[in-house]
């Protein structure tokens, strides 16, 4: 940093500055990271939370994503869960681990425990940390 000082910003102009900012200010804004995370779910899980038949379970009504603890969930999100290969499905797909931050991991859980008419408690932060 000290050379980028000496040989450079140090003989910046308003101008230049000016540009600088400009240029920082034109960068598209990273979205909200809980919405990017839920739009990755609803890639395979549909925004109805139907899923799709043969394919990808549903978390509309789905017992596993109401139940009281969250430990399960946050398994399953840390690793991702492949079902069993059988004789009628030898290859099922697979969900693939979301390493989100905790704040996201919480907000994400919180919102497909709380959508589409289902009413489970919230995850905090804390429940995340805890991992429970
Ligand atoms: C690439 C497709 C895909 C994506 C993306 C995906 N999943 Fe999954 N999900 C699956 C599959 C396939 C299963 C079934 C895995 C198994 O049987 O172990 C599953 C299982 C689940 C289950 C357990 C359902 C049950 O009845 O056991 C939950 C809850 C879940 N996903 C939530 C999420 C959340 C939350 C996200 C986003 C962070 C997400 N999924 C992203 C494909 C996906």
């Amino acid at each position: 940093m000290a050379e980028v000082v000496l040989a450079s910003t140090q003989h910046w102009q308003v101008a230049d500055l000016q540009a600088a900012a400009d240029y920082l200010h034109a960068l598209p804004a990273t979205p909200a990271p809980p919405v990017a995370a839920a739009d990755r779910c609803a890639d395979c899980h549909g925004a109805d939370g139907r899923g799709a038949a043969g394919a990808y379970p549903p978390l509309a009504g789905n017992p596993t994503v109401t139940q009281r603890g969250v430990g399960n969930l946050l398994q399953l999100l840390k690793h991702g869960g492949f079902g069993p290969s059988t004789a009628g499905h030898p290859r099922p797909y697979g969900m693939p681990p979301a390493d989100l931050p905790v704040a996201d991991t919480a907000a994400v859980l919180t919102y497909i425990r709380q959508s589409w008419g289902q009413r489970a408690p919230g995850v905090t932060a804390l429940d995340v940390q805890r991992g429970r």
